[in-house]
């Protein structure tokens, strides 16, 4: 199904689309309600994950609708009434994960012919992916894509009893829906999408084709999230796009990322700000300076550069030098001498030359990360790179990954070293998987820090003295 993105630019859903969506969910929850009346149990749903944090939010949506249909999430799938699959297709080894869960799924099926399979997210978006999971994986009876996730319920509703997969992917992006349920995993930390899509066309990268344009949603739509999270209670904020330093151009009006983070830190309850993800070129002095000023935004930025060679970056059509982003660097760390700094490396792209690698490393060691996520080059179908010739050998992309990584960790540990025997404000987050008398938390420079207490402190704000580190992670004592 296509939809023209023409006449949607900016444009919510229309509330009569979601008072329709609220039918089919009131319709599904009458009949799993009678289920319930019949057998005693609450119909259970599986929701397994992939990617993004966008990714991660998408899935706290689907949670939310599923929880008004009457579903109740279990961690067992052989136990469930419905499973679905949020996908990521940003390299390749996130789709193959993908595909090996889908494969042992036909047992279920087997064995429960009521089951709903359901796959959606980024890699739905992709019409070759589509026709192999028809082909191969027969057995899913419900395929969409990130652009209609609000018509999840009218989706269930035409899967539960049908004989042959529902598909609904659209190929241009559709309007944002306000006012979907969310059911957020941290009681604590909450996400809210600023913007969705991308406009910037990395030559590597899948996002723009599976996302969709920028689109941004309107400031007092998001201002009024922000205010009933501080009301319920949550403490943190991490405001989400894709490359949120364009957030507002879409609009027109004069609206501008800086210009919203200065209104959320006027939010009361709300004691942190984070935001996600910074692309370089856009990130303006305007927005510096209101980090700078804004009490609650956290001295913390993730910041990718992805290569080190202005020739490389030229090639991935990033749209910035080695020199603009160690300049960039350097008046953040004028205007926020405290802030910790984290970025995305691509290891291997097309064409990369040892020369280049090492202008990579240079990278790494000028500005000093605390924390470097680091890929290897996946060449991704239908992405300009993925036409380059001079594809790299995996045994070089290996080597360079390897020799980078042991830089960013004897990087990473050094810069921890210097916390030790200091004191740092930590908002408590949760309780330890493995030792139920050790919690965890961070830093406003996002550090993670474990420390022993009780389960009181969680969302609160507690000083914690620093008495060990490790290269990931702090290790520390409550001050009283
Ligand atoms: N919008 C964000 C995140 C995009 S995806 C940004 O621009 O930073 C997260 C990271 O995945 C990217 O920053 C990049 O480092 C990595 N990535 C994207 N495409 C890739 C590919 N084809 N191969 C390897 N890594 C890739
Ligand atoms: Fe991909 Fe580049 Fe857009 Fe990030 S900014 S999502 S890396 S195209
Ligand atoms: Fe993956 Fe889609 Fe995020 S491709 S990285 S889940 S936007």
């Amino acid at each position: 199904m296509s939809k023209s993105t023409k006449d949607r630019k900016n444009i919510c859903v229309s509330s009569e689309e979601i008072t329709r969506q609220q039918q089919f969910i009131e319709e599904i929850k009458e009949i799993n309600y009678q289920r319930e009346v019949q057998t005693g149990k609450k119909k259970l749903y599986y929701l397994a994950t992939f990617g993004c944090q966008m990714n991660e939010h998408d899935s706290e949506k689907l949670a939310g609708m599923l929880s008004e249909m009457g579903y109740a999430e279990t961690d067992n799938m052989n136990d469930s009434d419905l499973i679905i699959y949020n996908t990521c297709c940003v390299r390749e080894n996130a789709e193959l994960k993908v595909y090996g869960h889908l494969g042992p799924l036909k047992h279920l099926k087997k064995e429960n012919p009521d089951l709903l399979i359901a796959v959606c997210g980024c890699m739905m978006q992709q019409p070759e992916v589509v026709e192999h999971i028809k082909k191969t994986y027969r057995h899913v009876d419900l395929i969409f894509g990130t652009h209609n996730l609000y018509k999840f319920p009218e989706l269930v509703y035409s899967a539960i009893g049908s004989p042959t997969t529902i598909i609904d992917v659209w190929d241009c992006e559709g309007q944002i829906a306000e006012d979907v349920a969310i059911e957020r995993k941290d009681g604590v930390k909450a996400w809210v999408t600023v913007m969705y899509g991308c406009n910037n066309f990395c030559s590597y990268c899948i996002v723009p084709y599976v996302r969709g344009r920028e689109r941004s949603r309107k400031m007092d739509n998001i201002i009024e999230e922000i205010k009933t999270l501080g009301q319920q209670g949550f403490k943190e904020i991490t405001l989400l796009g894709q490359n949120v330093n364009s957030y507002g151009k879409d609009i027109g009006d004069g609206t501008s990322f800086a210009g919203l983070i200065r209104e959320v830190d006027k939010v009361p309850g709300i004691e942190r700000i984070r935001f996600m993800t910074s692309h370089p070129k856009d990130l303006s002095d305007e927005l510096i300076h209101a980090m700078r000023d804004c009490q609650k935004v956290c001295e913390h930025l993730h910041l990718p550069f992805q290569a080190g060679s202005t020739r490389i970056l030229r090639e991935m059509n990033r749209k910035y030098t080695k020199e603009d982003y160690l300049g960039l660097v350097s008046r953040i760390k004028e205007n926020i001498p405290d802030i910790t700094l984290s970025t995305d490396i691509i290891v291997g792209f097309p064409g990369e030359t040892e020369e280049d690698f090492l202008e990579t490393l240079d990278i790494v060691e000028k500005v000093r990360f605390d924390n470097a996520y680091t890929f290897l080059y996946s060449k991704r179908t239908g992405t300009p790179a993925a036409k380059m010739e001079e594809q790299i050998p995996d045994e070089v992309k290996k080597d360079r990954f390897q020799r980078l990584l042991a830089t960013q960790n004897r990087i990473s540990k050094e810069l921890n070293d210097t916390f030790l025997g200091k004191v740092v404000e930590v908002l408590v987050e949760g309780v330890s998987k493995t030792n139920d008398k050790v919690f965890t938390g961070r830093t406003r420079g996002n550090k993670i820090v474990n420390f022993e207490g009780d389960g009181s402190l969680i969302g609160q704000l507690v000083n914690v003295r620093i008495d060990n580190v490790k290269t990931w992670s702090l290790e520390g004592s409550i001050i009283k």
